[in-house]
């Protein structure tokens, strides 16, 4: 049966770890620029409904460097859902690629173009969750530090697409994840009850923008008005004001915190320009782990290892 990847949960947690040590591999040889072609004669048809730099050109670079082809459809070429039927743009790419990625605004259209291809379909981001993103971050963070153990994350900001990705990860790997958030801006409550029903993390939803963050290996954070919710940038900048991170916000953690993005940062906003640019952020290294992330990905569902 093909396999996709449209939740972190999709991945037991021991493939959540053959992928990141898969990762590290290709990483590696790509670096060496050894000969390692495994979607040669293959393509990947890319699906973006919404605007995109890291995602389009990590898979579409990574597809290439693995021996394939990848074609972009940007949001006015196919209009998905509009145009014409998701799940017949499943069968008719089915019969052209060997693999889909696709940005897509509803989270049901994902699903419903995994389950009508016949080829691996990868979650390139929905309104829900970044399943890539979160790969690549954790990635990032076992490279930093060495091992996974005793993980603290602070998330401050907008309970939104990329909080749940997180929360999906905590389903598979212990953490203690805090969501520091405005009322009225939670993670999605259902997310939230299937992380606790696991037993395997904390997690913790906070709107007090002082909540003790102390020990936090990492603070994260994301723009507060995702792609869909532009138009409440102005609004959202009020109500999330005591949520920026800045430098006080992270000399109060007591231990040299890393910090994280996952862009692009609308600097001034959720964070400042300072901690973007302070040793401790390793927002491009986070960018950088995309490709190989989302290649160890990619080997994996496509069966290749
Ligand atoms: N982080 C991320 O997905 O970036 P893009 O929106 O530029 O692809
Ligand atoms: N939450 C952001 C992530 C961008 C990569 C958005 O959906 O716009």
């Amino acid at each position: 049966m093909k396999k996709d990847f449209l939740h972190i949960t999709d991945f037991t947690t021991e493939e959540i770890w053959e992928t990141l040590e898969l990762a590290k591999e290709i990483k590696a040889k790509l670096k060496n620029r050894e000969e390692y072609k495994p979607f040669k004669d293959q393509s990947l048809a890319m699906i973006f409904a919404k605007p995109s730099a890291r995602t389009r050109i990590s898979f579409e670079t990574g597809f290439f460097r693995l021996g394939g082809h990848a074609l972009y459809l940007g949001p006015s070429d196919i209009e998905i859902g509009k145009r014409e039927a998701v799940k017949d743009i499943a069968r008719v790419f089915s019969g052209y690629n060997d693999m889909i990625m696709a940005r897509l605004f509803e989270h049901k259209h994902i699903l419903e173009l995994a389950e009508y291809a016949s080829i691996p379909v990868i979650n390139g981001l929905t309104d829900y969750n970044h399943p890539c993103q979160i790969m690549a971050d954790i990635l990032t963070v076992y490279e930093h530090r060495g091992n996974l153990n005793d993980l603290k994350i602070v998330y401050v900001g907008d309970g939104n697409n990329v909080v749940h990705s997180w929360l999906h990860l905590a389903a598979r790997i212990p953490m203690h994840f805090t969501c520091v958030c405005p009322e009225g801006f939670e993670p999605d409550q259902k997310t939230i009850k299937l992380v606790e029903d696991t037993g395997t993390s904390m997690v913790e939803v906070s709107n007090d923008p002082k909540t003790d963050i102390s020990g936090a290996d990492v603070i994260y954070t994301d723009v507060w008005a995702s792609m869909g919710k532009k138009e409440e940038t102005e609004m959202r900048e009020k109500l999330f004001a005591e949520f920026q991170v800045n430098s006080a916000m992270m000399e109060s953690t007591s231990k040299t915190s890393l910090f994280m993005h996952c862009l692009p940062a609308e600097r001034g906003r959720e964070v400042t320009d300072a901690v973007m640019e302070s040793p401790n952020s390793i927002v491009f290294d986070q960018a950088e782990n995309r490709l190989h992330a989302q290649n160890a990905i990619m080997v994996k569902i496509a069966g290749k290892m």
